[in-house]
């Protein structure tokens, strides 16, 4: 009852603080601390489960999943980020033979989901039923243990904004304003719904440099800008300039996510700082897998939860990391 009324209030606000202007005017980081502790609060049985559930036995539950994860981890984020360029990840195959089912039918064009005219989501009510595949690379045990060892806890599948699973589009021609300045994620930022957390982006064709590539420095360089730019305190804007950034980094820190199709980048945007989708003269597909720890740094969670498909007798690992958290009822 306390829980329902709080989330009640919470919700008023939860749209509010994440305006430009309120988040210069109180601080990004007064904002996420307020935001993590209330979901603390909010969520703590489901925070110590989780928890529990990664330093009780954590081999024990990824060898239920039976797709043979080594632990620790083969793939291990350093710095913020790691890439694995294997294309043996399990399922890798079946995704992308989805993700080139869903271009053919949906690339280069414009559909009624769009989020920026530069970056559209390719994915669709449905999908996710339709094509297995796009989940079960997700919950499969080596992207867990990964994501896992990284947070410290059993992650969950994003519960609100942004959704867990986006498959985007970067293509300048579709974008009535390539020509102009960049904007919103064209510009450099720490993304602020949690931290830590993980990003998995997967490559769906083969990217190079004049397809808007995913471009980010690494945690280290990034902590650099923040203290030299007060970033995130009150008075600073969310989005900052190239030459901002270069002002506190060297440019040649700058990384840039190409490759072939099937590389896969983890990576922890809350402290890498990052852009994407410039001036994709080529469209680039890539997929996103947004994963956070169970009590987030924002209070959208108030208002709804995304819902994803998983079987009643999945392994506890997968349910934990995908199951819903509030009765049907409540949704
Ligand atoms: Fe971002």
């Amino acid at each position: 009852m306390i829980h329902t009324l709080a989330d009640r209030l919470m919700s008023r606000i939860a749209y509010r603080w994440r305006s430009e202007s309120a988040m210069k005017r109180f601080g990004i980081a007064n904002l996420r601390v307020f935001a993590k502790r209330y979901n603390r609060w909010r969520y703590a049985q489901r925070a110590r489960l989780h928890r529990e559930a990664f330093t009780n036995d954590f081999p024990a539950l990824l060898k239920q999943c039976g797709d043979g994860a080594a632990w620790p981890p083969r793939v291990q984020l350093a710095d913020g980020w790691a890439r694995d360029d294997s294309q043996s990840l399990p399922h890798m195959d079946r995704l992308l033979d989805a993700a080139a089912g869903i271009i053919q039918e949906r690339g280069g064009k414009k559909h009624f989901e769009v989020q920026q005219p530069f970056l559209r989501n390719l994915l669709f009510p449905g999908d996710l039923d339709k094509a297995p595949a796009l989940m079960d690379f997700i919950v499969s045990a080596p992207l867990l243990a990964t994501v896992s060892q990284y947070l410290g806890t059993v992650p969950v599948l994003s519960k609100t904004l942004p959704p867990g699973l986006r498959f985007m589009e970067s293509n300048a021609a579709l974008d009535p304003g390539a020509d102009g300045p960049f904007r919103e994620s064209q510009l450099y930022h720490l993304d602020i719904h949690d931290t830590p957390l993980v990003y998995v982006l997967v490559l769906a064709q083969d990217v190079t440099e004049d397809m808007g590539p995913w471009t980010f420095l690494p945690a280290s360089a990034s902590a650099r800008v923040t203290a030299k730019l007060r970033y995130q305190k009150r008075g600073s804007n969310y989005r900052l300039s190239d030459d901002e950034v270069h002002s506190a980094v060297d440019p040649k820190e700058v990384l840039r996510f190409t490759g072939k199709k099937g590389s896969v980048l983890f990576i922890d945007s809350s402290v890498c700082f990052h852009y994407g989708s410039r001036k994709a003269a080529k469209p680039r597909f890539q997929l996103m897998y947004g994963l956070t720890t169970p009590c987030r740094c924002d209070l959208f969670q108030t208002s709804w939860e995304n819902e994803y498909p998983v079987p009643a007798d999945a392994p506890l690992l997968r349910r934990l990391v995908t199951e819903p958290w509030r009765p049907a009822s409540r949704k």
